[in-house]
């Protein structure tokens, strides 16, 4: 199990969980309801997913693939540590991992 804490885009707490594994980030954010749309469903074709990763956390994760960052190069509140949560798999290895909402939430009308 991954202890996941979501934090909001002024940086308190969104909501906490335990989750995992084999499930991505994106599925466990909208069973809590937070607001990531994920339009695509994971197929890297919407950024509706995008998050800030903490910086502590990010080396954990695998690499971004040249698709996600492409993805990403055209998401705005973009940071060095953004990512697709529906690229982020939680692993059994994971043992916590804190993501939070980026401000203004990118969705497919608002881009
Ligand atoms: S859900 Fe569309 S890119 Fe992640």
């Amino acid at each position: 199990m991954t202890r996941v804490r979501f934090l909001n885009p002024d940086g308190t707490l969104a909501a906490e969980v335990e989750a995992g594994p084999n499930v991505r980030l994106l599925e466990v954010a909208q069973r809590l309801g937070l607001p990531l749309e994920g339009t695509c469903e994971g197929a890297m074709a919407c950024s509706t997913c995008h998050v800030l990763v903490s910086a502590a956390d990010l080396p954990g994760l695998p690499a971004p693939s040249a698709h996600e960052e492409d993805m990403l190069d055209f998401t705005a509140h973009v940071g060095p540590t953004s990512r697709l949560s529906c690229q982020i798999w939680l692993t059994a290895d994971l043992d916590s991992l804190e993501v939070q909402l980026p401000p203004g939430h990118a969705n497919m009308q608002g881009r």
